[in-house]
This record gives C-alpha cells, structure tokens and sequence, in this order.
C-alpha cells in the first residue's frame, strides 16, 4: 500500500526519478544481485556507484532481508532506506564525491549510506555521518566495524553523536550533504555548511503534509545564492529531537 503511493508520487522528471519506478523491483540474493539488480534498472548509470555499493554489504547493516529492495526498521524508530533509495542518492551526489571531498550525512542510522559515501572520496576525503540516537551511533559504528574498520581507523569515516539540524561545522564546508529524515524546509545552518559548488539532497515536508514530502537538490551557487530542484516525492521519518523519535530522552 505504501509501496503504490509511493510510486504515484513519482513524477518522472528526472532520469533518476523515472528509473526509481521501476527500481522497488530490484531485489538479489546476495549483495552483488542487489547492486546488479539497481544497475539493471538504471538507478545509478556509472561504475563509481556500482563500486561502492559491492563493497559495503548490506548485511552488515541491515539484521532483516538486507538484500530486498523495501526500507527495513533497524529500532529507536528508526529505519534503513530502500537500496533504491541509497543508490538514488548516491548517483545524485556522485559529481560532488571526489577524493578529497568532505561529505555530511545527517541521521545516519545503521551506517550503510555513510560507509559508502567513505569509499567514494578517498584517503584525503571525510564523511561525517551525524546520529542523535546513542545507542545507534554505537550500532552503526560496531557494523562499519565489520568489515570496514580501516575507514574509522584512518578518519575517512565518523560517526558522531549530535543533532543533525545543526549540522557539524568543524569539518565545513561539505562537497556533500546528504539529509535521512524529512525537515519543514530546508535548514539555512546546513546551507552555510555546504561549499560554494556543492550539493545537498534532502526530503523536505512540503506544506507540513507527510503526503506532501518532496526530495530536493539544492546546489550552492554562492555565498548568497541557491538553486533548488524538486526532485519526487518520497516518505521519510521527519528530522526530529531523540524525544520525538523514541518518546524520552536517553
Ligand atoms: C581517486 O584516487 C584513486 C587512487 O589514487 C584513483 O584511482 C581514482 O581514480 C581517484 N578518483 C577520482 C574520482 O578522482
Ligand atoms: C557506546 O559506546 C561507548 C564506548 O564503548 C560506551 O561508553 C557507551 O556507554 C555506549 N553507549 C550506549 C548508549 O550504548
Ligand atoms: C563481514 O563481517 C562479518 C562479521 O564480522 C563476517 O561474517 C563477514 O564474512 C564479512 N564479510 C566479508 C565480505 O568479509
Ligand atoms: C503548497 O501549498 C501551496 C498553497 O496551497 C501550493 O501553491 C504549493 O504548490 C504547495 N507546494 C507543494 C510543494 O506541494
Ligand atoms: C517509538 O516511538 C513511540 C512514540 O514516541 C514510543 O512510545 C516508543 O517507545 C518508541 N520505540 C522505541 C523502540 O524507542
């Protein structure tokens, strides 16, 4: 039921967006299926993407049917993404995820998104993934510790605890901002942390409607100047405070 209001909201304006009607579709028995399934369906068109997401198996992120292509809850009320989704968001930061780049990833979960966005910018590169919940900053870091402990180890990747609304402006500017949960509109702290050239995609709750939730592009033109795209329309949890999100503080 979800799943067909979801596919409603799909306007197909987008190369991304007509490729994520099809991309619900895309499940695999293993990690590599998965990815070759999304490929298939032209969720992401290059090798990069493909790449990153081969490497960092789902599994360790994911405890249930890691390899279907639906979101999964992960606890705390909180969830992780459909894999269309991540390589939907992945393909449209690609251009800002350079080795170097410095990359935000806001309510980052189970720590999947993160990993993968650390493969792609390299040894000189950081991602910093920013989760309010402690006990999942805990669980993401144990997972990215599986198999990916080097990328902790060399300070390509981390996982902070903090309020994502507020961004984390000791590693500003960011190339690369990517936002897991839906805001009211798009907060002005995170535009002032992205670099002149950079991107931010995030959903955003057009007239405070969960219905009415759009994913946005926005790319900083200059100091004073955005340029946003409306991408789709999408469900995400809202960008919330630990007490709205598990009904108490920790
Ligand atoms: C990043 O650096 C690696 C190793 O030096 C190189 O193979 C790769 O092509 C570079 N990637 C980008 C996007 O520049
Ligand atoms: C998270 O891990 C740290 C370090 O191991 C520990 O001190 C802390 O109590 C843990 N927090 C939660 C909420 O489990
Ligand atoms: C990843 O880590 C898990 C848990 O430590 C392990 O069972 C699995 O074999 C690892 N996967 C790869 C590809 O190394
Ligand atoms: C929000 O509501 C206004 C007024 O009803 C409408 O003009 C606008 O298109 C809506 N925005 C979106 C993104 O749905
Ligand atoms: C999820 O949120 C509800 C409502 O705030 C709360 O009662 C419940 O305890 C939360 N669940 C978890 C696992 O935190």
């Amino acid at each position: 039921m979800l799943w067909n209001q979801v596919k409603q909201q799909i306007a197909a304006t987008t190369l991304i967006s007509a490729a994520l009607s099809m991309a619900w579709r895309s499940h695999g028995r293993s990690n590599s299926e998965l990815v070759a399934a999304l490929q298939r369906n032209g969720v992401f068109q290059g090798e990069r993407v493909h790449d990153a997401m081969l490497a960092v198996d789902r599994a360790d992120f994911c405890p249930t049917n890691p390899y279907l292509d639906a979101p999964q809850t992960i606890g705390y009320n909180a969830t992780i993404s459909a894999p269309h989704m991540h390589a939907a968001a992945l393909e449209l930061l690609l251009p800002k995820l350079n080795n170097g780049s410095h990359v935000l990833d806001i309510g980052s979960g189970s720590g999947y998104l993160t990993t993968c966005l650390a493969k792609m910018v390299g040894h000189d590169g950081v991602v910093v993934g920013i989760e309010h919940i402690p006990q999942l900053v805990n669980l993401s870091i144990a997972n990215v510790q599986k198999n990916h402990s080097e990328l902790l180890d060399g300070g390509q990747l981390k996982i902070i605890e903090g309020d994502g609304r507020l961004g984390y402006p000791s590693e500003a500017p960011y190339q690369a901002i990517h936002v897991g949960a839906a805001a009211e509109s798009v907060p002005q702290k995170l535009i002032d942390q992205l670099a002149i050239g950079g991107r931010m995609i995030l959903p955003v709750n057009a007239n405070g409607s969960r219905n009415g939730q759009r994913y946005v592009q926005v790319d900083k033109i200059s100091d004073s100047e955005v340029q946003t795209k409306d991408l789709m329309g999408v469900i995400y949890v809202p960008l919330t405070s630990v007490e709205h999100q598990i009904g108490r503080r920790n």
